[in-house]
C-alpha cells in the first residue's frame, strides 16, 4: 500500500503523458467540424476510466455529444460520489495569439499550456487519477459514479434528457465538480455559489441592402450605430443594468455576507496590471469581489456588421449584430430574463430600424450549502493537502448543469476547483500548474475517506 504522495511520485511522469494525450484531442463542442474528435475523446476517456478499474464503462450516445459513464460500487452501505466533468473545450481561436499550438500542450515555467488544460480536461482528469490510486491501493471509501460530458462549453443542450432518462443509474449522496478556480496555491477556496446565464444575440437591420455611404450615409439609418446606442443604454451611468425589471428578483447579501465575501484576499493593484487596464469598472457601490460574485452583469460578447475587411470600403451596412450575455444571481430565472431583454430592446429600438432577439442557451445559478457533510469533507481534504483551511467564494462563472442536478436528482454539488483565474479560460494561451494537477490528485482521496468517515 502506498500513500497518495508516494503514489503520485511514482507516476508523475505517467500522469502527465495521459493528460497530454486527452489534451491532444481538438475536442471543440461548438463546430460540427470537429465532432470525430469529440467522439475520439469520450472513447479515450472510456478506454483510462476502465483502465483505472471502472465497472459499467459505457460511451453513451446522445442526440448532441457523447456522455461517458463508468462505476464502481462497493457497498451498498457506503455513500455514492458522482464526479462529473467535461471533455469539450472552447474555440481555441485566435490562433495567432497563442504562444504555443493549443493541441499540443507545451510546459512551461511548470504550467502545461493547451486549450481545455484548466477547463475542464485537466481538472475531470485528476479524478481519474485519484480512482485509479484509491482502486491500486484498496483506498476507495465510497461508491463512486462518473458522468463526463461533451457539451458544456455550449450549454449542456442534451445532458438534462440524460440525467432524466437515467435517475436510477445516477443515485448518489453528492456531486463533485472540478471546473472552478481557487484563488491561489497559497490560500485554497472552494466556489459555493455559481451564476446563472441568460444569453442572446439580436440582430438590427436598416435598409434592405448596403448602400453606398455617400450616396445614402446620414440620411438613413446605420444599423451598426444605432446598435451601439441601444448597447450603450443597457447600463445607466452607475453602470446598472438599465433593462426595466431586471433587478426584481436579486436578493441583496446582508452586511455581514459581503463582510464575510470581501475578507478573500484580493490585490485590486496586482489585478489591474495582470490585465493591462488603468482602472477597474463596474456597478456603483460594490466591490470587484461583490460585482462578479453576487451581482448580475450584461456583457457584450462580440458585436460586428458592415466592412470588416483589408482597407476601406465606404458602405452604409443593412444590418449590424451583437450577442449579449447576462449573468444572473440567487432567484433570478434566466427565461424570466431573457424576455425581459428582449421586450425592452424590442420597445426602445427606433422606428427607422427593425430588430430582432433570438435566445440562445441559459441556466440557472446556484448556491451550495456550506454546513453539509460534502463541504466539510471538501474544508477538511483541502487543508490537508494545501495546510490551511479553505475559504468559501463566490464564482462569476456558470455550470448550468448544477441547478438542474438539483432539481433532477435532489442532490446538492461541492465545487472542488484547482484551477486559478489567470488560467486563461476561454482565451489564448489557457494553462493549469502542474501543481495543481499534482494537489489536486493528492487531495480527492482525502475527500473520499472523510466523506464517507463524516457521513457514518
Ligand atoms: N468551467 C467553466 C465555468 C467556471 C469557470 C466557473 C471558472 C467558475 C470559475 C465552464 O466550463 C464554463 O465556461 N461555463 C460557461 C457557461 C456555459 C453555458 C457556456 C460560462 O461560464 O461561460
Ligand atoms: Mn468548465
Ligand atoms: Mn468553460
Amino acid at each position: 500500500m502506498q500513500t497518495i504522495k508516494e503514489y503520485i511520485e511514482s507516476n508523475q511522469e505517467r500522469f502527465l503523458e495521459e493528460l497530454f494525450a486527452l489534451l491532444r484531442f481538438p475536442s471543440i463542442s461548438a463546430d460540427p467540424a470537429y465532432k470525430k474528435d469529440v467522439e475520439k475523446t469520450a472513447d479515450f476517456i472510456a478506454e483510462k476510466l476502465k483502465e483505472a478499474g471502472a465497472d459499467k464503462v459505457e460511451v453513451c450516445p446522445t442526440a448532441g455529444n457523447p456522455i461517458v459513464y463508468g462505476e464502481k460500487i462497493i457497498s451498498n452501505d457506503l455513500p455514492t460520489v458522482l464526479v462529473y466533468g467535461h471533455y469539450d473545450v472552447q474555440p481555441a481561436d485566435p490562433l495567432e495569439l497563442w504562444d504555443t499550438p493549443p493541441f499540443e500542450p507545451t510546459v512551461r515555467d511548470g504550467k502545461i499550456y493547451a486549450r481545455g488544460a484548466a477547463d475542464d480536461k485537466g481538472q475531470f482528469y485528476m479524478h481519474v487519477k485519484a480512482f485509479e490510486y484509491m482502486m491500486r491501493n484498496d483506498a476507495l471509501a465510497c461508491n463512486i459514479k462518473f458522468m463526463i460530458e461533451g457539451e458544456e462549453e455550449v450549454g449542456s443542450a442534451n445532458l438534462g434528457t440524460f440525467v432524466k432518462a437515467n435517475t436510477e443509474r445516477l443515485q448518489n449522496d453528492v456531486i463533485v465538480i472540478s471546473d472552478t478556480s481557487m484563488i491561489s496555491m497559497e490560500q485554497p477556496s472552494l466556489e459555493t455559489g455559481l451564476r446563472g446565464l441568460s444569453y442572446v444575440e439580436v440582430e438590427v437591420t436598416g435598409p434592405n441592402r448596403d448602400l453606398h455611404s455617400g450616396v445614402y450615409g446620414g440620411a438613413v439609418a446605420n444599423p451598426a450605430t444605432i446598435l451601439a446606442k441601444l448597447i450603450a443604454s443597457l447600463h445607466d451611468e452607475n453602470n446598472h443594468i438599465a433593462i426595466p425589471g431586471f433587478y426584481d428578483d436579486v436578493i441583496e447579501l446582508s452586511d455581514e455576507e459581503k463582510d464575510a465575501l470581501n475578507k478573500a484576499p484580493f490585490d485590486i493593484e496586482e489585478y489591474k496590471d495582470d490585465l493591462g487596464i488603468a482602472d477597474v469598472w463596474g456597478e456603483k457601490g460594490y466591490s470587484s469581489i461583490e460585482r462578479t460574485g453576487t451581482r448580475p452583469t450584461l456583457e457584450v460578447n462580440g458585436i460586428w456588421g458592415g466592412y470588416i475587411g483589408e482597407g476601406a470600403k465606404t458602405v452604409l451596412p443593412s444590418k449590424a449584430f451583437a450577442k449579449i450575455s447576462m449573468r444572473l444571481v440567487p432567484n433570478q430565472n434566466s427565461e424570466r430574463i431573457t424576455n425581459l431583454f428582449k421586450e425592452h430592446f424590442e420597445k426602445i429600438a427606433p422606428s427607422c430600424v427593425t430588430v430582432k432577439v433570438k435566445p440562445h442557451h441559459g441556466g440557472e445559478p446556484v448556491v451550495t450549502p456550506t454546513d453539509s457533510v460534502a463541504y466539510k469533507a471538501a474544508e477538511k481534504a483541502l487543508e490537508d493537502a494545501f495546510n490551511k483551511k479553505p475559504i468559501p467564494t463566490r464564482g462569476g462563472g456558470s455550470i448550468p448543469i448544477v441547478a438542474l442536478f438539483e432539481k433532477e436528482l435532489g442532490v446538492k454539488t461541492v465545487l472542488l476547483g484547482f484551477g486559478l483565474d489567470s488560467d486563461n479560460l476561454h482565451s489564448p494561451n489557457e494553462k493549469y500548474g502542474i501543481e495543481n494537477y499534482l494537489k489536486g490528485i493528492e487531495t480527492i482521496p482525502a475527500f473520499f475517506r472523510y466523506f464517507a468517515e463524516l457521513s457514518k
